[in-house]
């Protein structure tokens, strides 16, 4: 039966899904398989809180996709998840670890429950996730990551940073998707950085990355990163984009968010005609509307680009000073005072437009469900996933 068995599938699904609360089956895999291997276990980081719930989410989705007997969507998922492996330095022979520990630790967990028809379709399903994360890895030819060094580091505003790359490589990637960052500070903490500039051939690349309270690889970033370093940069993901043919465009920018919403915008300046694109762009004070100098100078020549900078407080404060002006000259519409979602949803209910929508997770989520109350169509609301 194995992958055909509908019921001991569902077994293996409910055992795994995070959402049941319990994750001793996956801790016990891991204890397993860092004994078994502990060249496994140096590629991961101490706390495996976060992973041990990435695994069972990735294993409980492909389960149900098997059960529910869809193929195109779980294969082309872990297809890409195990040319993403790649960059981790993951080998065959982890693979093989990996199966040993898995298979054991079901048998131990599932103890008397344990019979031949969960055996086959463990057996089964970890065997093809296995199998299409090896092909995939095996058939790619491109490299796993891209190497570079920092050319440049701007301290924007007290939080935030702009740094610039040199690849030694280019990295192609399509405007408004993001890609995964190791910088020398924090090996092996992959994070996600979206660029702020289309690929560019000769291998440039920029980002804006704001130091979040408590953070461990932003605050690194911005406040040690110095021309010379040598940072990793691989996978790019992420559909973000304007369809140009699909009417005008409201985006919707909070702080480093801008970053993807720039890099549409760029590309957009490739072409004589484009929808009208309305960008909202926030911070808290107005000292960190921090690019508003570069969107000036695109709008003042692309007539399709209007740019409202947003700011909760009106005034600075005392440390503006210390940072570079971000007040461009005048042409751009008014700065306006309060919250994006607020301050958004006043110029109206802008349900004919491509919505895209880009920040922290709290302000995604609440300018998405205020455009959504205001009327806004869910369906043509674009944003990154929240979580890395
Ligand atoms: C698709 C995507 C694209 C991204 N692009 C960018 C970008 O271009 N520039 C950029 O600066 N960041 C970006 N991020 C966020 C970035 O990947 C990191 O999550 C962020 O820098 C925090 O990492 P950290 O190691 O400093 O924090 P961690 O040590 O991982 O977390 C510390 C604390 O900060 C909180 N936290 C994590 N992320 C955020 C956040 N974004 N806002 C507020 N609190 C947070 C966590 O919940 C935790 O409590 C992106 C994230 C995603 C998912
Ligand atoms: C069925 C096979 C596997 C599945 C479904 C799987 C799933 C995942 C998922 C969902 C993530 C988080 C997303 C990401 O960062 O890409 C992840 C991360 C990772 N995986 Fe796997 N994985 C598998 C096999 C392996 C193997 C064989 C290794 C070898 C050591 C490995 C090492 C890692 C590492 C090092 C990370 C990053 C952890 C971090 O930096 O936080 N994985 N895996």
């Amino acid at each position: 039966m194995g992958l055909d068995d509908r019921e001991a599938l569902e077994v293996l699904r409910a055992a795994l899904d995070p959402e049941n609360g319990s994750d001793a089956l996956v801790r016990e895999f891991y204890t397993r398989w860092f004994a078994i291997d502990t060249s496994a276990r140096e590629l991961f980081p101490p706390d495996m809180t976060g992973q041990r719930t990435a695994f069972a989410a990735a294993l409980t989705y492909f389960l149900g996709e098997v059960i529910a007997q869809r193929a195109d969507e779980p294969v082309a998922f872990l297809a890409q998840l195990g040319r993403d492996h790649r960059k981790y330095g993951v080998t065959q022979a982890h693979y093989d670890t990996m199966r040993q520990a898995l298979g054991n630790s079901m048998r131990t967990h599932f103890a008397d429950r344990w019979d031949t028809r969960l055996a086959d379709a463990a057996r089964d399903v970890v065997d093809l996730m296995i199998g299409i994360m090896r092909g995939a890895a095996d058939a790619e030819k491109g490299p796993a990551y891209r190497d570079g060094t920092v050319v440049e580091h701007i301290r924007a505003t007290r939080d935030v940073s702009v740094i610039r790359l040199q690849l030694d490589k280019p990295l192609y990637y399509h405007p408004g998707q993001y890609v995964t960052v190791q910088v020398p500070q924090w090996p092996r903490r992959w994070r996600f950085l979206s660029p702020s500039i289309p690929a560019d051939r000769s291998g440039a690349l920029e980002f804006h990355v704001r130091s979040v309270t408590g953070g461990m690889v932003s605050r690194a970033i911005v406040e040690e990163t110095a021309p010379g370093d040598r940072w990793r940069v691989s996978s790019p993901h992420g559909a973000m984009h304007v369809d140009r043919d699909a009417g005008d465009v409201l985006m919707v920018a909070g702080s480093t968010g801008l970053a993807p919403l720039r890099t549409l915008i760029m590309d957009l300046t490739r072409y004589g005609v484009n929808p009208r694109v309305h960008l909202f762009y926030g911070g808290t004070f107005p000292c960190d509307l921090y690019d508003l100098p570069t969107l000036w100078q695109v709008a003042s020549t692309n007539p399709w680009l209007s740019v409202t900078p947003v700011s909760e407080f009106a005034t600075n404060p005392p440390w503006a000073g210390d940072y570079p002006d971000p007040e461009p000259p005048r042409g751009l519409h008014v700065r306006q005072s309060g919250t994006l979602p607020d301050v958004v949803t006043r110029y109206g209910n802008w349900g004919d437009r491509q919505i895209l929508v880009c920040g922290g997770p709290a302000m995604v989520e609440a300018t998405v469900a205020a455009l959504v109350a205001k009327g806004a169509d869910p369906d043509r609301i674009q944003h990154d996933p929240l979580t890395g």
